[in-house]
């Protein structure tokens, strides 16, 4: 290619990259399957890769950037970034109206209400239509540069979506964890032996703060935008032209606006509203009412940390009593052992309640909980139920003071407590609930990938069929596995086709499914680029592993004590001799140039193999995956059910090849 066709090719997949990241992220509608759009996104890797004169910071593969940073710079506001007066009263509203009107002497006005994101206060400055710096709100004059950290979120364009951008336009708004991803994110951090988040704000900002942006990277974050700051134009008549001009831009903003004549149609859209609080993805903590008509900010003015021209309304958190039927203790995949009340099922702020943690025995005696009592429970920032206070006044006398069970309630073993920790554990790493945790981190997705392994059906191996260790998956029978309770033989040979596909996964996938303690995917990623195989890994010295970027002290002495302990090397030899892969599998270079120069279009169901890995003997052999045929393209590998690719193919007359032809070349 020329490189004036390379530069054309460049900017048309950066501006589809961005249609669909828009389409995927802010309209929910993608276009286009995952697969497509990787092999979108990889095509324009790799032509960058060849040119890299030609990356721009905007380009969507700028999302991710380099190394972790030492710390943050601060910025300046040049707008100063100001909190909102709030209220929890109706009458506090009507005062605010009151006193608005005085200040508007009489000159008509309507309100926009809208939601009160419950996220982390962010500006992008937006220069040329090109996102150039984001920063915290800081103290509201000043707040750090965390430009790399918000790149990371895909709903934030680096680009406006428009020909003609203004020189500058700064955007104000909320950077928040989605309720489900956070839950999703909580789930992993504690099969990863991590502390889980309090709520899904404290989660944002510990992401936003985080030093490493490949790590914010794995973190689901989102923003959405209602205020602007510094703006080179004022278009904006209203705040409900300033939502939608936004949104125009490619911009997220809040689901649900009114606009309201008068404070008595505000109260009642904020009723609305808190009807529909929980049908956001984000937390909402009240309404926000501004003026509409943004010609009278000026005039109204603000006080010294708040415009005149809003007010927060906060709903009280949602509670409700219950009681406690009785407390039952959990044990965690590092053997920590739980409390967990057991209420009398009660429905609080959209869904049923039937339990919540009650942390440890330290706050059980603090808050004096009782079986039996009657308590009051709220959802800290709206998701986690947790409990508030016991309603002593109910007490019949009947309650029973609760004990921490001095050994684990599933195996039996003495539990201990570590000096200067606040839980007890069970120590016994035989201990079933310690296996079907581990089991099941070891399957899931992100680790080994095992289809055909549910969390039921981890748990009936492991109380069954004698599974104690991942290598044990690898010994089951189909006809062991047939004649469980409710198990169907399709389901059997499910499970075994997926731990035979599981042989072959990529060598981080083991070490991130082993479940040592601080080692996550991105960790055991880092490791694989450091370590060809397990015995390298094994083998490694406390130096070698501090040596590596990104492992620090903790993890490597974490990594350490793992392949010190007991059974840790016969587990690997098994797994070994159970043909496991227990190697680093990409190369750097590619193994041959069979293919190089040669472009392919993969499409359709291939018979023995994914594309992904039909593209990986291709890239093996110096060949290029791309996703659309052009005449450019030399081969089109099709499978069956190949689509408008194959007919595109045949049109331009460019060769079309099956799984067999591709095999019989690349001579396997
Ligand atoms: S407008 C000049 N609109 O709540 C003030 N703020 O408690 C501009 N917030 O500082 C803010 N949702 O961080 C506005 N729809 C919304 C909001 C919102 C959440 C945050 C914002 C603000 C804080 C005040």
């Amino acid at each position: 290619m020329s490189t004036t066709d390379t530069r054309k090719r460049i900017e048309e997949l950066r501006s589809e990259l961005n249609r669909h990241n828009f389409l995927y992220y802010i309209k929910a509608a993608p276009e286009i399957s995952d697969r497509d759009y990787d092999a979108l996104y990889a095509e324009l890797e790799e032509l960058e890769a060849g040119h890299p004169e030609l990356i721009t910071p905007d380009s969507p593969t700028q999302r991710v950037g380099g190394a972790p940073i030492d710390g943050f710079s601060q910025i300046t506001h040049t707008v100063p970034m100001m909190s909102l007066a709030n209220t929890y009263s109706p009458d506090e509203l009507l005062e605010f109206d009151t006193r608005t009107r005085k200040l508007m002497e009489d000159r008509a006005f309507t309100y926009a209400l809208e939601p009160k994101i419950d996220g982390v206060a962010v500006s992008l400055r937006y220069e040329n239509g090109i996102l150039a710096l984001g920063s915290t709100r800081g103290d509201g004059r000043k707040g750090d540069d965390i430009t790399s950290n918000i790149k990371t979120i895909k709903s934030v364009p680096l680009k406006l979506a428009t020909s003609q951008p203004p020189d500058i336009l700064e955007v104000r708004g909320e950077v928040y964890i989605p309720s489900e991803a956070f839950r999703l994110l909580n789930e992993q951090r504690e099969l990863e032996g991590q502390e889980p988040f309090a709520n899904p704000r404290n989660a944002a900002a510990g992401s936003l703060k985080l030093l490493d942006p490949r790590t914010v990277a794995e973190r689901p974050l989102d923003a959405v935008f209602y205020a602007v700051g510094e703006t080179s134009e004022e278009p904006f008549a209203t705040h409900e032209e300033l939502t939608s001009c936004l949104s125009g831009l490619g911009l997220k903003t809040v689901p649900r606006l009114w606009v309201c004549d008068s404070m008595g149609e505000v109260l009642e859209a904020l009723n609305e509203l808190k009807d529909l609080r929980h049908a956001f993805d984000f937390e909402i903590d009240g309404g926000v009412i501004k003026v509409n008509e943004r010609e009278f900010y000026g005039q109204l003015g603000s006080t010294a940390k708040s415009p005149r021209w809003a007010i927060a309304y906060k709903y009280e958190p949602e509670r409700t009593e219950t009681v406690i039927k009785a407390i039952t203790v959990q044990v965690g995949r590092t053997g920590a052992l739980t409390p967990v009340a057991e209420f009398e099922p009660v429905p609080l702020a959209g869904s049923t309640i039937s339990r919540a943690t009650l942390h440890n025995a330290d706050e059980i005696e603090r808050k004096d909980i009782r079986i039996g009592d009657t308590v009051v429970i709220e959802k800290a920032g709206e998701v986690i139920p947790a409990v508030v206070s016991v309603n002593v006044a109910a007490r019949k006398g009947i309650e029973k003071v609760f004990v921490m069970p001095q050994a684990c309630p599933i195996c039996g073993e003495r539990a201990t407590r570590r000096e200067g920790e606040a839980a007890y554990r069970c120590e016994n790493l035989q201990c079933p609930a310690q296996i079907k945790r581990w089991i099941r981190h070891f399957a899931s997705r992100g680790a080994m990938d095992i289809e055909g392994l549910g969390n039921v059906l981890v748990d009936q191996l492991v109380d069954s069929c004698g599974v104690k260790d991942p290598a044990d998956l690898y010994d089951l029978k189909q006809e062991d596995v047939a004649a469980l309770d409710r198990m169907a033989v399709k389901s059997a040979k499910n499970l075994i086709d997926g731990l035979e596909a599981s042989k072959g996964r990529d060598f981080w996938r083991l070490i991130f499914g082993l479940g040592i303690r601080h080692v996550g995917a991105r960790s055991a990623q880092t490791l694989e680029d450091a370590f060809e195989d397990i015995d390298a890994l094994a083998s490694a010295s406390n130096d070698q592993l501090t040596g590596i970027q990104d492992i620090g002290p903790i993890v490597a002495e974490s990594i350490a004590h793992w392949f010190r302990g007991p059974g840790s090397s016969e587990l690997i030899r098994r797994l070994k001799a159970q043909g496991i892969n227990t190697r680093r599998l990409k190369s750097a270079a590619p193994s041959g140039d069979l293919f190089a120069g040669k472009t392919f279009v993969l499409t359709g169901t291939l018979p023995s193999m994914t594309r992904d890995e039909a593209g990986g003997k291709i890239r093996a052999q110096g060949g290029k995956v791309t996703s659309s045929v052009s005449k450019k393209t030399s081969f089109v590998l099709a499978g069956s059910e190949a689509g408008s690719k194959l007919a595109k193919a045949e049109k331009l007359g460019v060769r079309v090849i099956d799984e067999a032809q591709f095999l019989a070349m690349i001579g396997e």
